[in-house]
């Protein structure tokens, strides 16, 4: 193992850390991006890898460090798949953004309504033409559906339609209070065996409330009696509410699902929520980072893997790594129970942050940094 750190063509390796499970860890700086390469021995050979929580944008830079560290072992490789390779260009689609793009970009200029599972995107479709005033944002988990609805608004050249690929139960957390016209839950999988999958819960309705603008509505529309019905008692869990339900009426535009059950003569019943208040905008939920320095030597002293839980949010710290007495890490999952996300804080002298840094800044998140923060005080005394 060479001395750290230490420099090899474009690659700056920074340091070295090792966890008591014998994980080994090798913080990498390319092109200014920070990423850490694994390493795992099996008996008298070492496997280096990527890290999969910190990889790089791009996978030639991962490629060049494993190139570099390589030569700067002067190791011999038995085996490798790191040589550049021609990699198909998949197609970007304009209409398809991330949640970051939510979560800092999105402008609320123009009236927004929402479709969570989109599926086809016939209704999608039809309502962005019929309305082009109106920004849509179609949220679906199903990636080959997700990629046909933007080769259709490629196609159509249609320029409302914003596609996210991003579990639709936490996506209305990054929508501003009172923004929303409405929301379409068409045809949700009712989850009868799995019922925390659900898309409808006290949390989603809730949220739903609070995104929606005095008036503007929540509509399900489902074959399924069970999720109807089911779905009926989360609503009238509420204080005060004004729901409409309807059974088998027709829509402007039928979607598969529903041609399907209609042939079936199965019963669709749609229930319409209509939001009778503003809501109070809450502040902007802010970085989520460390405001105090803690001695990584306590933390080593008193580690242990531990889980904590504050509502639907929670934190599991996984492991240690150390680079010496006063520098180091702790690998962590966290967020939401449906929606978790992994990350390093790493300890030193001057700093004590997230690695990477952009925590996405959602509730779940934020709740969990807390956990963190508190666990990291009471360990370290403070
Ligand atoms: C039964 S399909 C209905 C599709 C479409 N609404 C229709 O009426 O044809 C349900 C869709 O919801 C999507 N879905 C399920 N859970 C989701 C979630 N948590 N967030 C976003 N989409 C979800 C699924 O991938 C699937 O495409």
């Amino acid at each position: 193992m060479p001395n750290f750190p230490a420099v090899f063509g474009d690659t700056k390796f920074r340091y070295i850390a090792k966890s008591d499970t014998g994980e080994i860890l090798i913080k990498v700086t390319q092109k200014d991006e920070e990423f850490f390469l694994q390493i795992k021995q099996k008996d008298d050979k070492y496997l280096v890898k990527a890290e999969k929580i910190t990889r790089p944008s791009q996978v030639v830079f991962l490629q060049q460090a494993l190139r570099d560290f390589r030569d700067l072992c002067g190791c011999e490789a038995t085996y490798s798949n790191i040589e550049p390779q021609k990699t198909k260009n998949k197609k970007r689609y304009e209409v398809l953004k991330d949640i970051d793009f939510f979560a800092s970009d999105f402008e609320n200029d123009k009236e927004i309504w929402i479709e969570v599972g989109f599926g086809s995107g016939r209704h999608l479709l039809h309502l962005a033409k019929a309305n082009p005033n109106i920004k849509f944002i179609g949220i679906e988990i199903h990636k080959p559906s997700i990629e046909q609805v933007a080769k259709s608004c490629e196609l159509q050249n249609i320029q409302n339609i914003y596609v996210l690929d991003y579990d639709a139960r936490i996506f209305l957390e990054f929508m501003e209070a009172n923004s929303v016209g409405k929301i379409f839950v068409h045809f949700p999988v009712p989850w009868d065996k799995k019922p925390q999958r659900r898309v409808i819960s006290n949390d989603f309705i809730n949220e739903s409330i609070r995104v929606l603008k005095k008036d503007g509505q929540l509509e399900l529309r489902t074959d399924s009696d069970k999720y109807f019905k089911y779905s009926l008692e989360e609503f009238l869990k509420l204080n005060k509410t004004d729901l409409h339900v309807k059974k088998n009426q027709q829509s402007a535009i039928s979607s598969k699902y529903e041609d399907r059950w209609v042939k079936q003569e199965k019963d669709i019943y749609d229930i319409i929520m209509i939001n009778q208040e503003k809501s109070v905008s809450e502040g902007a939920i802010g970085k989520i980072s460390f405001d105090d320095l803690f001695d990584f030597t306590k933390i080593k002293e008193k580690f242990a893997n531990i889980t904590k839980r504050d509502r639907d949010s929670f934190l599991h710290v996984e492991d240690i790594f150390s680079v010496d007495e006063n520098n180091g890490m702790i690998k962590i999952s966290f967020g939401a129970s449906s929606k978790n996300e992994r990350a390093y804080v790493l300890f030193s002298k001057d700093s004590t942050r997230y690695f990477p840094d952009n925590i996405l800044k959602t509730k779940s998140n934020k709740r969990a940094h807390g956990l963190l923060n508190g666990w990291l005080k009471e360990i370290s005394g403070e």
